[in-house]
């Protein structure tokens, strides 16, 4: 007995992002530390105005409870956008408004998971993932992902030891590396999964943040019975709202909205119909254009910050969309270190380590791009290879 806490919650491990970056807070400091959309671009005066209007015109009906699935209008929103977007015929009825996509994970972590069952995940991981599962006690199976996408001959590896229930991946601009999966790579992981009763998690909250290249083939369409879809507003309209969606077929769907019920009863119906409202009377594409357009020019000064003042062996990888990029240090070198030196030249990032469910240190870090201009992301990057010239002078890389 510790404290008479579950040892569900005992496990899981403390944000350890929220206690490196309590340093952060202060306001001289660079940070591409966050994980947050650029606020600059939240659709403040559409959304106050959809929210007078629903008021208007609905009154109180929209202040009562509502049903656990969503609202049907929202629903059919995003269903009619799969269709546009990716050819993807999905009936609403397989479609949940989840409370962010977050929820999404926890809901299915509560569907699927027994404790000590497989799970597979990428690596490095999301780590809302990593902490959203790990309540439920499973085993995490690790598969990198680099250039391209995950790591297929570790995925059969993984496949052919173990009995994994689900496979979770951000197949899009992933949350830390700012990777994506080819539509090849994409074709090798569903050829290995298929036949097998894995479920595939496919979470894809940047998806529309695409600068540049087309629309990938989705899990949904190579693995249509075993595919989950995780989506958000959050990274496109605004966070606050908490709205997300989960797609899955009928048979999952029906044991996922109990556990939806049983969790909150259904997503925040205001939020849902204000969102709606917004989404039918602007140009969703053209607010989404204005972002991309903004957050790919960021990537590209910092990109060509790091080519000039990085050191060589330092890399770091090029996304197409997206609000993260991912950068190698030299080998041997310790991006915690590297995180105290940055600090001292006030400049801040997230090392490595948490997107890993067993390392102690690594030297690699996860850099944000979309809430900084380009010049105070210049200076910011300047700072940041001085800071690792710094610490490989002193340690010769060779300091884990
Ligand atoms: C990969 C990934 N999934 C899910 C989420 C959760 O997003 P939300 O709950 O706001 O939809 C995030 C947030 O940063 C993320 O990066």
């Amino acid at each position: 007995m510790k404290n008479g806490f579950s040892d569900r919650i005992t496990d899981v491990p403390k944000s350890f992002i929220r206690e490196i970056l309590k340093v952060t807070i202060d306001d001289s400091i660079i940070s591409f530390a966050g994980g947050l959309p650029n606020r600059q671009f939240f659709p403040v005066k559409g959304l106050q105005k959809a929210a007078n209007d629903v008021f208007e015109e609905a009154g109180d009906e929209i202040l009562q409870y509502a049903n656990s699935e969503g609202y049907l209008g929202l629903r059919q929103f995003i269903a009619d956008r799969y269709r546009h977007k990716d050819g993807l015929e999905i009936p609403v009825e397989d479609i949940l408004i989840t409370t962010g996509s977050q929820q999404g994970l926890d809901l299915l972590g509560k569907t699927f998971l027994n404790e000590g069952d497989d799970l597979i995940i990428e690596e490095p991981g999301y780590l809302g993932a990593i902490q959203a599962f790990s309540l439920y006690r499973p085993r995490f199976y690790p598969v990198p992902v680099r250039e391209g996408g995950m790591d297929t001959t570790a995925l059969a590896r993984v496949l052919r030891e173990r009995q994994p229930k689900l496979l979770y991946t951000v197949t899009n601009f992933q949350n830390p590396s700012g990777i994506s999966y080819t539509d090849e790579n994409r074709q090798s992981v569903a050829h290995l999964v298929r036949d097998r009763s894995c479920l595939i998690i496919q979470d894809d909250p940047y998806g529309d943040l695409r600068f540049s290249g087309g629309r990938r083939v989705s899990f949904k369409r190579l693995l249509t019975n075993s595919t989950v879809l995780l989506g958000s507003f959050s990274k496109t309209v605004a966070p606050a709202l908490r709205l997300g969606w989960l797609v899955a077929p009928p048979p999952i769907m029906e044991k996922v909205i109990v556990a939806k019920q049983a969790a909150d009863l259904h997503s925040d119906y205001l939020a849902q119909r204000i969102l709606h409202r917004y989404l039918c009377d602007n140009d969703i594409d053209a607010h989404i254009a204005t972002i991309i357009h903004q957050y790919n020019k960021q990537k590209e000064a910092m990109i060509g910050a790091i080519r000039d003042f990085f050191p060589a062996g330092a890399t770091c990888t090029n996304p197409e969309g997206g609000m993260f990029l991912w950068v190698t240090l030299p080998e041997g070198m310790s991006s915690l270190q590297l995180f105290e030196a940055a600090i001292a030249r006030k400049v801040a990032f997230v090392p490595g380590t948490p997107f890993y469910v067993d390392r102690k240190d690594t030297n690699t870090l996860r850099l944000n791009f979309s809430c900084s201009n380009e010049d105070t992301i210049v200076e910011g990057i300047r700072r940041l290879g001085e800071s690792i010239k710094e610490l490989f002078n002193q340690t010769g890389g060779t300091n884990r």
